[in-house]
């Protein structure tokens, strides 16, 4: 069969096709006492329905209760499915599985595409993936879409077809706006990226579409579940309710030896930051926490990106020469002044001296190096013209757009404060503690590992080092969720602690 992205239906389009387990669709149907709601009148609809797993647990849970098949509202239940196999599987199932045909209430239709009609319960679990990562010409088409439903955080990102944005935001909206009555209630398996994370989902949280508001009532975490095999995302289930303010905090529930621990969920002062999930006595400290002022040029900094060229520019061995040369994994000559040490975990630690070894061909002022400059030191030249068409075919927005201005040896994070005579730089990824360091600038922090502030002198740097020493600091991030993940201290989340003056 085509692929009919155009019209919306019949497509053997596959996006995001992981389907729940009846088990915990029948969880879903217990926690929010879904199956009375549907045995007393409320329609239920699931607008991407994959086999139609989510409605089936709700007849299987009536079945265990010893309620007969003919004393549900089976047409009460509603499912729309874009994937043409996908949705003739969910009709064959509910034929063999119960004996009825479906075909009156499922629909095989881009959810995105199907006329409205509302319903008073949504129980669903959309696609989960990068906008970044769709199809491409998926990807053009529903970009209007993120427009309608408000969900254009960083508008050129989403334009240049890289926002880092979740579908299921996208679908979660459209549904909730489409397809929910006034006052209506949705429940939703989706990443939990949408309520945590800082920078494009933050479009999310402003919980509104063009027509109404709704909020986030309460959160089923599943950090410490296994729902969906062989899934890396965080996920868990949500309770929205639709013409509502968000309001805060909310019980968010966490799965600990084997019992659901309720903790609740608030963005700190607004609500379009990610949720911090704490025990209830913890709130109060966490809001009294004042931000740190700082200068605008301390402004927390990712590490270095060789936009996947580090076997070029990282060397393990390093020595030097003379004052102006050195020599580095015993066979390249380079001038001292373009080779600084890069920080490993180790220099967290107890190591002093360097390990690794990063070239930087650029100027104190931040930028690359000209043609000009380059062929005053003819060794460099030599060795990055070795790497050229490596060099060359790097991918990515952000790099081809130096390529395109002839500084093939640009790498991306680097700026003037990568010279700054001090940084303060802390682990950014996979931590679960928080314990920023004084460098002298000449160390270099790498990519997404390490985080940095960079400082105009060694007093500067210990004054800002005490500041974010405060134990508030460490705690807030733990509220975040992120320990151990990448997101775990990232400039973003640090910044969110700074007022710049
Ligand atoms: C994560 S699966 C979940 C399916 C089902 N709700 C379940 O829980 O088992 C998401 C489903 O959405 C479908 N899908 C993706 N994009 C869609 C769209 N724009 N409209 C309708 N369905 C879509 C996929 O084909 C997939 O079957």
């Amino acid at each position: 069969m085509n692929t009919d992205i155009q019209s919306g239906k019949n497509t053997d389009l596959k996006i995001g096709d992981i389907f729940t387990p009846i088990l915990w669709g029948r969880f879903a149907v217990e926690k929010f006492n879904i199956f009375h709601k549907w045995m007393d009148g409320a329609t239920i609809f699931d607008p991407t329905m994959g086999q139609g797993d989510l409605l089936s647990a709700l007849i299987i849970h009536g079945l265990d209760q010893g309620v007969k098949l003919k004393e549900m509202p089976i047409l009460n239940l509603f499912g729309n499915e874009m994937n043409y196999s996908y949705y003739k599987q969910a009709l064959q199932h509910f034929h063999s599985r119960f004996n009825i045909d479906m075909s009156p209430n499922f629909t095989n239709r881009d959810i995105l595409e199907l006329n409205p009609r509302k319903h008073d319960i949504l129980l669903g679990n959309p696609p989960w993936q990068n906008f970044n990562d769709l199809p491409p010409a998926y990807k053009e088409k529903i970009k209007p879409a993120f427009e309608e439903f408000k969900l254009t955080g960083n508008k050129k990102d989403l334009l240049l077809g890289r926002s880092r944005i979740d579908i299921a935001a996208l679908i979660i909206k459209a549904s909730i706006q489409n397809f929910l009555k006034q006052k209506g209630e949705a429940f939703f398996f989706m990443p939990m990226s949408l309520l945590l994370n800082d920078g494009a989902h933050e479009s999310f949280r402003n919980y509104t579409t063009n027509t109404t508001n709704f909020a986030p009532v309460e959160v089923f975490d599943f950090s410490n579940v296994t729902v969906f095999e062989n899934i890396a995302t965080r996920y868990g289930l949500t309770h929205f309710k639709r013409n509502i303010e968000a309001k805060f905090p909310i019980p968010w529930h966490i799965r600990e030896n084997d019992q659901w621990v309720k903790y609740k969920g608030a963005p700190l002062r607004n609500i379009t930051a990610p949720v911090s999930v704490f025990p209830e006595n913890k709130k109060n400290k966490l809001n009294e926490f004042r931000n740190i002022q700082l200068k605008k040029h301390n402004t927390p900094r990712q590490g270095l990106n060789t936009c996947g060229a580090n076997k070029i520019f990282f060397f393990k061995e390093h020595r030097q020469l003379d004052t102006e040369t050195c020599l580095l994994d015993n066979n390249t000559k380079l001038p001292s002044q373009f080779i600084h040490p890069l920080l490993t975990a180790k220099n967290f630690r107890n190591q002093t001296n360097p390990e690794v070894w990063v070239l930087i061909p650029y100027n104190r002022d931040g930028r690359p190096i000209s043609e000009g400059e380059l062929s005053q030191f003819p060794e460099l030249k030599t060795y990055l013209n070795k790497w050229e068409q490596e060099l060359k075919g790097r991918k990515g927005t952000l790099i081809r757009s130096w390529l395109k201005k002839g500084r093939w040896w640009a790498m991306l994070g680097v700026g003037p404060y990568n010279f700054a005579p001090y940084k303060i730089v802390w682990e950014a990824y996979g931590r679960k503690t928080f314990a920023p360091k004084i460098f002298e600038g000449y160390w270099q922090a790498n990519q997404a590992l390490q985080a940095f502030i960079p400082c105009n002198s060694k007093q500067e740097a210990a004054k800002i080092l005490k500041q974010l020493q405060n134990p508030a600091i460490e705690e807030i991030l733990l509220s975040y969720q992120m320990e151990g993940t990448m997101n775990w201290a990232q400039p973003g989340k640090i910044k969110r602690l700074i007022d710049f003056t």
